[in-house]
């Protein structure tokens, strides 16, 4: 087994998105994307993480492991995520383990001294790799679907609580609204933050604003609710 940097756009991406073929149950109980969808994700990922970084572990020519490295761009931050898939029929042969210390120097060069893997579930097998490994829960939360085609919708007309009212808006939240919308998710958010260290609400609500700016010059309806 051999453990190297992924390119991107360079690397194996077919053996990257059957690797993710193998492996998707242990993250979803929804189909994985298909394979444009997948690498795009991939090569476009989510900015309020911070820079992406990937390893992958390869094995007679399959791709059999994949490490995906976060680092939050908010100065001085010492916090990365990881996220490692190891292909079922691979498992148990140390190959998470190589993929989690071939990014250490990477993570020592940017000052990086704790790591998170969040979506972990409770007793399953990256739990359990986890603890084994030394990391120490900092922070359980319960998933919740609501399949909207078999729900029955009476079960959501309730009305407003005494006191409170609804609003509902489509395009560009009232600005009366948002610094008290800001403030609620901080509540919300700040003991979790606190734990995990992790910062994106005020970010968030900034980028949010850019994005109805943007939607206004481009014309195009992004909607915000
Ligand atoms: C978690 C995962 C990445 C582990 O990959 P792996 O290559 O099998 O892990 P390693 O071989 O490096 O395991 C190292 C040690 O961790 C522990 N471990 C790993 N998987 C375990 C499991 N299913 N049950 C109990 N202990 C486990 C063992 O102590 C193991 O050493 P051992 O095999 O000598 O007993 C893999 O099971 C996976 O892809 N799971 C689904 C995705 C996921 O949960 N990822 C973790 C999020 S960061």
């Amino acid at each position: 087994m051999e453990v190297r940097v992924f390119d991107v756009d360079q690397g194996d991406l077919a053996g990257y998105y059957q690797l993710w073929q193998a492996a998707y149950s242990d993250w979803s109980d929804e189909p994985l994307g298909d394979y444009d969808t997948t690498i795009g994700l991939l090569r476009n990922p989510l900015t309020a993480f911070g820079p992406q970084l990937h390893w992958s572990a390869h094995s007679d020519g399959l791709v059999v492991g994949h490490l995906q490295l976060s680092l939050p761009a908010d100065e001085g931050s010492t916090l990365s995520m990881i996220k490692i898939t190891v292909h079922p029929d691979f498992r148990r042969r140390g190959t998470a383990t190589a993929l989690l210390l071939a990014s250490l120097p990477t993570l020592r060069s940017h000052g990086r001294s704790t790591i998170e893997g969040w979506s972990v579930t409770k007793g399953g097998p990256g739990h359990q790799w986890a603890a084994n490994r030394g990391f120490v829960p900092v922070h359980e939360t319960v998933m919740q679907r609501l399949a909207i085609h078999d729900v029955d919708e009476s079960l959501w007309d309730v009305p407003a609580v005494p006191g409170y009212r609804t609003v509902s808006w489509n395009d560009r939240a009232p600005d009366d609204l948002v610094a008290s919308y800001a403030a609620v998710q901080d509540a919300i958010q700040i003991d979790v933050n606190h734990r995990i260290g992790f910062t994106t609400t005020r970010t968030m609500l900034v980028v949010s604003r850019d994005v109805d700016g943007l939607a206004d010059l481009l014309g195009r309806g992004v909607s915000a609710r």
